[in-house]
This record gives structure tokens, C-alpha cells and sequence, in this order.
């Protein structure tokens, strides 16, 4: 069973990475900021709730994200184990994932740490186009759909999100710098970090990885 973590600042490839992880190993993927995209989407009470503080590149409360994360951990299956992304992002979070993976006697294998340089990020946020239905991932350079504005897979209009235009993307990379990036410490201290260049081509950046992890 492999159970990894994804941290990285905003845009530096963590939901690309996860694709392919997920993909490779067959694990059961966790990505917060999907949940909420999804709710507000289906227009839930979660939903209307997270839509606040995602469409200005905020964090949402712990408590109602620590409860979402709980409760998918607790019930779903991950018989090969999971991919967490996105999540814990702050001191409470991380102290809260401790106390769960403790009561569920679930280990992480290790924690992944994709660095890019800011200057790389918002060149990637900024040709950052989605799936309005899916939520495939593109990028008008790096990974351009085949027909332009159409998603691959299933036909439907690529998006910008809201939170990659230029004022919500500054705020979260302070959010992350000021609140995120000193959990780092805290997986290194438990010997688990493992740190990999983020500017390598998605596919070198995968490689890497599955390479580090396979050792
Ligand atoms: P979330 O969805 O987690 O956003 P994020 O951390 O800001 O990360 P992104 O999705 O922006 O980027 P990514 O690292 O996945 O990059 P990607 O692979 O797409 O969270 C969104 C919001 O939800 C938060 O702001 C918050 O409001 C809320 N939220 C979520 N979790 C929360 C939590 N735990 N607590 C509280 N609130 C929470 O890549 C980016 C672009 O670059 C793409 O276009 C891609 O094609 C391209 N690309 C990727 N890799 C490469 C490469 N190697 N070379 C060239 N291009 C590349």
C-alpha cells in the first residue's frame, strides 16, 4: 500500500502529478480543492460556503475541511492505498491528519514536494484552461487540447478558473509561503519529505518520482 501527500505552491503541477501517480500505482485520489470545485458546481451547502473564499484564492475554515477529509478517509476504500493533494495546508490541518491517520493505523509512505520558482507559476496559472465538465487540465503552451477550447476527452468548453486570474493568484502564493510551506518542517522532521524539481517536463518530474518511490 503506498499512501503519498502532494505539497507544492499554487500551480506547480501537484493535480498533474497526482493524474499520473494516481494512474501508475491505481490509488484513490483526495484532492480538496476538487471537492470544492465539485460542490460549488452542484451548488451545495458546502458549495455556497467554499465558493467565498475560492473564487478570491482564500483557504477555507479547517474545521469544515478537516471534516471533509475525515469523513472520505474513513469511508471510502483505497485498497492500494491514496493520493492526498491540496491537503493539510495549515499547523491544524497537518496536526489534524496526524490524529487521523493514528486512529486509523494508516502510515504515509512519503510526502512529495514539487518546487518551481514563482516566476515558472504564473506563467502556468496564467495558461492554466480547465474542463467545464471534467476537469481536465490544460495549458495553452505546455498541453494544449488538440481542437482549441475543447476538452480531449469530452468535448465540453475549457475554462479559466476564477482563481488564476492575477489577484487571486497573489494571495495564495503569500497564503501558501505564510501558512503551507512551514508544514515542510514538519514532514522532514518525521523523515518523510522527499523534494523534487517541478520544472522538468510533467513527464520528467513523473519519472523522477516513481523512481524515488520505487527505491
Ligand atoms: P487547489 O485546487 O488545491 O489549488 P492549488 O494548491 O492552488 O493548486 P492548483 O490546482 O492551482 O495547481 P496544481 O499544483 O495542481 O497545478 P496543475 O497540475 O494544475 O485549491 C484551490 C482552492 O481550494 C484553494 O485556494 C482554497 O480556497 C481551497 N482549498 C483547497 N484545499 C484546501 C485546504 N486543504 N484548506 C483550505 N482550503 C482549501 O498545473 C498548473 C498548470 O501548469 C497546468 O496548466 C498544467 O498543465 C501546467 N503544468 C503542470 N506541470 C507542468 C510542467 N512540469 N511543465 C509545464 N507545465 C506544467
Amino acid at each position: 500500500m503506498i499512501n503519498l501527500l502532494i505539497m507544492g505552491k499554487p500551480g506547480a503541477g501537484k493535480g498533474t502529478q497526482s493524474k499520473k501517480l494516481l494512474d501508475h500505482y491505481q490509488l484513490f485520489h483526495i484532492s480538496t480543492g476538487n471537492i470544492y470545485r465539485e460542490e460549488i458546481k452542484k451548488d451545495s451547502l458546502i458549495g455556497q460556503e467554499a465558493k467565498k473564499y475560492l473564487s478570491e484564492g482564500n483557504l477555507v475554515p479547517d474545521k469544515m475541511t478537516n471534516d471533509i477529509v475525515k469523513n472520505v478517509l474513513r469511508t471510502e476504500r483505497y485498497p492500494n492505498g491514496f493520493m492526498l493533494d491540496g491537503y493539510p495546508r495549515t499547523d491544524a490541518q497537518a496536526d489534524a491528519l496526524d490524529d487521523m491517520l493514528d486512529e486509523l493505523g494508516i502510515h504515509l509512505t512519503a510526502v512529495i514536494n514539487v518546487e518551481v520558482k514563482d516566476e515558472v507559476l504564473l506563467h502556468r496559472m496564467a495558461g492554466r484552461r480547465v474542463c467545464s465538465n471534467c476537469g481536465q487540465t490544460y495549458h495553452v503552451d505546455y498541453h494544449p487540447s488538440k481542437v482549441d477550447g475543447i476538452c480531449d476527452y469530452c468535448g465540453h468548453k475549457l475554462i479559466q478558473r476564477e482563481d488564476d486570474l492575477e489577484e487571486s493568484v497573489m494571495n495564495r502564493l503569500n497564503i501558501y509561503k505564510e501558512k503551507t510551506k512551514p508544514l515542510l518542517d514538519h514532514y522532514e522532521r518525521k523523515g518523510l519529505l522527499m523534494v523534487v524539481d517541478g520544472e522538468q517536463t510533467s513527464d520528467e518530474v513523473f519519472n523522477e518520482i516513481v523512481k524515488r518511490l520505487d527505491e
